[in-house]
C-alpha cells in the first residue's frame, strides 16, 4: 500500500491511541528491519524489549510453523502440551512451582492481583487486600493495573480506579514500611523502573523489601514483564539481588515476539486460585507457548545469549559513558542493567529519537528525557558502534 494511503486508511479506521511514526514496518531479520520503502534500520527498540532474540529468530520461526500446522488453539478445557512443557521449564528455572498463563503484561499483572487478594482471603482467612507499589511505576493498561501504576499522566480521565493501592517512593524501604496497614496484602515493585527511565534501586533495596515483607507476613510481587526473560543478563531480574519474591509476571521477551504472559507464584499461594477463579481464553494457546518454549531454548543454550547480554550491556554502557564525557551539556547520565539502558538528557529526547531514524537507528525516549535501548540480546560490538557513530553526528549538532 502506498504510505499516504496507509497513513489516511490508519487515521480513519485505528483508534488514536499511538503517536506513530509515519513509517511501516515491514520485515525483520536479527538486529534489522525494514521500512516498506526499503529503508533499513538497526533496532534498539525491540518491540519494546519484546524481541530479545531479534527478528524471527530460525529457531521461533520454525517453531511456530510446525505449531500452526498441527494445532493452532484450543480451549483451556483441555491439557496442552506445549502449556505444561513452558510451565516446567519456567518452574525449573525460578524460584516459583506453578504458572498461569495469559496474554500480556497488564494481564499477567491483573492475575497477580487478583491472587494476592484472594489467598489472604480464601486460603488464609484475612480481610487483607491493599497494596503498596512505588511512585513511577507502570504495571500496565487495564483498571487495576493502571490502579497499581504510580503515574498520574496515565490515569487522567479514567476515574474511579480500582480502590486499594498506595503509592510510595522507588528505592526507599521507610516509606514502604511505614504505608504498611493492618490490610496490606502485598508490596508490587518492578525491579528495575523502565517506562520512567531505567531507574535501578540499590541491591539492599530488594533484600529489606523482601525481609519486610516477611516479617510483615505480607506478599511481595515482582513485575519482570521488562526485566524478565534476560533481559539484565540473567533470566530474571531478582537474580541479581539475592533475593526472591512470592509473585512474579512476565510477557514481552517471553514469547520472543508472540503475545504471551504469565503469572508465577509459590505453591502454597497458587492454591487459591481454583477452577473457576480465574481464566483466559487465550492464556496459554499452543502456538503461543510453543514460540516461547523456543525462545527459551535459545535463551538458555549454553548460557550464551545471556553472557553475549551482559557483555554487550557492559560495552554499550561504556561507549555510552564516553559519549557523556564527550557531550557532558547534553548528557546527565547513564545507568544500564545487561540490555536495559537508559541515557539521561539534559533535554527533550524526542527529537534524538526522530534525528536517530533518520539514520537508520530505533530507539525509544521515556519520561521526556531519557533514551531508552532495549535491543535483541543477540546484539554485537559492531552494532553498538554503528548507533554510537550514529549518536555522536548527532550530539556534535547538538554542541
Ligand atoms: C513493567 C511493566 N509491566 C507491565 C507492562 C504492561 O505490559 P503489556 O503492555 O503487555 O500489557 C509493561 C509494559 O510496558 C511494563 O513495562
Amino acid at each position: 500500500m502506498e504510505m499516504k494511503k496507509l497513513l489516511e486508511d490508519s487515521d480513519n479506521y485505528l483508534m488514536h491511541t499511538y503517536n506513530r511514526f509515519p513509517v511501516a514496518i515491514r520485515k525483520g531479520r536479527g538486529m534489522k528491519v525494514w521500512g516498506t520503502d526499503g529503508k533499513e534500520y538497526l533496532d534498539f527498540l525491540g518491540g519494546v524489549a519484546v524481541n530479545c532474540l531479534g527478528h524471527c529468530h530460525p529457531k521461533v520461526v520454525v517453531a511456530i510453523q510446525k505449531q500452526a500446522q498441527r494445532l493452532i488453539h484450543i480451549s483451556n478445557y483441555f491439557h496442552i502440551e506445549s502449556q505444561t512443557k513452558l510451565a516446567k521449564i519456567l518452574v525449573d528455572n525460578s524460584f516459583a512451582d506453578k504458572v498461569f498463563f495469559c496474554n500480556s503484561g497488564a494481564e499477567a499483572n491483573e492475575a497477580a492481583i487478583k491472587l494476592a487478594r484472594r489467598y489472604f482471603k480464601e486460603s488464609v482467612g484475612q480481610n487483607k487486600f491493599e497494596f503498596i507499589t512505588a511512585l513511577n511505576s507502570f504495571h500496565g493498561r487495564t483498571l487495576a493495573t493502571l490502579s497499581a501504576t504510580g503515574q498520574e499522566k496515565f490515569k487522567k480521565g479514567f476515574d474511579p480506579l480500582v480502590p486499594g493501592f498506595r503509592h510510595v517512593e522507588f528505592n526507599n524501604i521507610e516509606a514502604i514500611e511505614k504505608a504498611i496497614t493492618k490490610n496490606t496484602c502485598a508490596v508490587m515493585l518492578e525491579p528495575i523502573q523502565g517506562e520512567s527511565g531505567v531507574i535501578i534501586p540499590d541491591p539492599d533495596y530488594m533484600r529489606e523489601v523482601r525481609k519486610l515483607c516477611d516479617r510483615h507476613g505480607i506478599l511481595l510481587v515482582l513485575d519482570e514483564v521488562q526485566t524478565g526473560m534476560g533481559r539484565t543478563g540473567k533470566l530474571f531480574a531478582y537474580e541479581h539481588y539475592g533475593m526472591a519474591p512470592d509473585i512474579m509476571t512476565l510477557a514481552k521477551g517471553l514469547g520472543g515476539g508472540v503475545p504471551i504472559g504469565a503469572m508465577l507464584a509459590t505453591d502454597k499461594i497458587a492454591a487459591a486460585f481454583e477452577p473457576g477463579t480465574h481464566g483466559s481464553t487465550f492464556g496459554g494457546n499452543p502456538l503461543a507457548c510453543s514460540a516461547a518454549i523456543a525462545t527459551i531454548d535459545v535463551l538458555l543454550e549454553g548460557d550464551f545469549v545471556l553472557d553475549q547480554c551482559r557483555r554487550m550491556g557492559k560495552y554499550f554502557k561504556k561507549r555510552l559513558e564516553e559519549m557523556k564525557k564527550e557531550f557532558p551539556s547534553i548528557i546527565a547520565d547513564v545507568r544500564g542493567m545487561g540490555l536495559l539502558v537508559g541515557m539521561e538528557l539534559t533535554r527533550d529526547g524526542a527529537p534524538l529519537v526522530k534525528a536517530c531514524m533518520e539514520k537508520g537507528a530505533l530507539i525509544n525516549c521515556t519520561a521526556g528525557n531519557i533514551l531508552r535501548f532495549m535491543p535483541p540480546l543477540i546484539i554485537t560490538e559492531k552494532d553498538i558502534d554503528h548507533l554510537i557513530d550514529i549518536l555522536e553526528q548527532i550530539f556534535d549538532q547538538l554542541s
